[in-house]
């Protein structure tokens, strides 16, 4: 289910070539990452036998639509591709998630293979088998749980990355931790201090690491019945930040403010100690620049938002907690809880009033 394999892209192309049996295979970019990187990777395929066409779509998240899925199926069919033909997503999340969605019901499903050129598409997007489109009634509403053939992460791809996304990125990376690995969690603070610069030997454990979590987390639960559930981690308050500013909160900031909130929570319902808060707390803040950060909103428009949350049942928003940095609540088999609403209020009310109005 999870071969993901890091290599030197573009001088270690056989790699590639080893998932394109028959040679034909399509590159889906975006114009941001094909300016980089389209060309060098046409050339290295091409350098093996093989004969790739190039798609560039805008970039984006509203390129994540029915239309551009069909535009691209229209144009895969003019060319006379058929089932003998792979696609290569070469790009961040919009791009695995949108050609990932293509494959899968093209010709009945072909293979597809994630090149993930972000931080999130790397330690997230491309892991797990999610994938999927936007639609007017919400954020991946149409998708399939389809795996790729394989991924390949060359982090050198991320000197190119813009900084909002290379930095909003460690939200994911600090939720592995916090859900399954103290260890980790000690790894990411005490690498924190140079992340900035993008070091490869600071970037490369963390990467790999993230991987066999979230691989690890996704393969004990594909259809998101128990255990994968604990990957919503930070993102109950998270979507709702995000609706209440009308999507102009980036997802990553979104899920800090999100991690911050659901650990005060945990706190407030004695499973966290203090210290442990302010742990996590500390690195959310040291990591990702919620400077500027300010969301006109109030604890009751956050409440509000709560009610769209997809984990609900019965009308009750149901929340993953930590019993432990590393370590979620986990009741029987549920690893999402129902919580006093007075307490989730109490601490929306705390983190509104001093965690990010602190850092505005
Ligand atoms: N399938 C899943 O399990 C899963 C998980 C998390 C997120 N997602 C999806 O992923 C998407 C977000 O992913 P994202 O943050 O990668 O967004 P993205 O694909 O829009 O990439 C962010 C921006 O960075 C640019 N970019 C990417 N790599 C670059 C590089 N190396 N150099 C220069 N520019 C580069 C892109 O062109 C884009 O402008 C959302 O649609 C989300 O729903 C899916």
């Amino acid at each position: 289910m999870n071969n993901i394999q890091f290599l030197s892209l573009f001088s270690e192309s056989h790699r590639i070539k080893q998932c394109c049996p028959h040679h034909r295979c399509v590159v889906l970019t975006d114009e941001n990452v094909g300016r980089h990187y389209a060309q060098p990777l046409l050339e290295a395929l091409q350098s093996q036998g093989l004969l790739p066409q190039l798609i560039t779509v805008p970039a984006g998240e509203s390129t994540k639509s029915r239309q551009m899925k069909a535009w691209i199926e229209d144009k895969l069919f003019q060319s006379g591709y058929g089932r003998d033909t792979v696609i290569i997503a070469l790009g961040g999340g919009v791009i695995t998630d949108l050609a990932g969605f293509v494959a899968a019901t093209y010709c009945r499903g072909i293979p597809v293979i994630y090149i993930p050129t972000s931080l999130l598409a790397m330690v997230d997007a491309a892991i797990g088998g999610k994938t999927g489109i936007n639609t007017a009634y919400g954020k991946n509403t149409l998708g399939t749980i389809t795996h790729p053939q394989a991924v390949f992460i060359d982090i050198t791809l991320l000197n190119t990355l813009p900084e909002t996304d290379y930095n909003d990125a460690f939200s994911e990376i600090i939720k592995h931790a916090l859900i399954y690995d103290e260890n980790y969690l000690s790894l990411i603070e005490s690498t924190a201090p140079r992340l900035p610069q993008r070091p490869s030997d600071c970037l490369l454990p963390l990467i790999k690491r993230s991987c066999e979590i979230k691989s690890a987390v996704v393969s004990g639960d594909e259809t998101e019945q128990g255990q994968r559930e604990s990957l919503n981690f930070g993102h109950t308050i998270g979507h709702a930040l995000e609706r209440v500013s009308d999507y102009r909160l980036t997802h990553g900031k979104a899920v800090a403010v999100g991690l911050t909130v659901e650990s005060y929570l945990s706190y407030q319902l004695g499973l966290l100690t203090l210290e442990a808060f302010h742990r996590i707390q500390s690195l959310v803040l040291t990591l990702i620049d919620l400077e500027g950060v300010h969301l006109a909103a109030t604890e009751l428009d956050i409440v509000q938002s709560l009610l769209y949350d997809k984990k609900r049942r019965q009308q009750q928003c149901r929340w993953v907690l930590l019993s432990s940095i590393g370590q979620v609540k986990v009741d029987g088999a549920h690893y999402a809880h129902s919580v006093n609403s007075l307490v989730v209020k109490k601490s929306i009310d705390y983190l509104l009033s001093c965690c990010w109005r602190q850092y505005p």
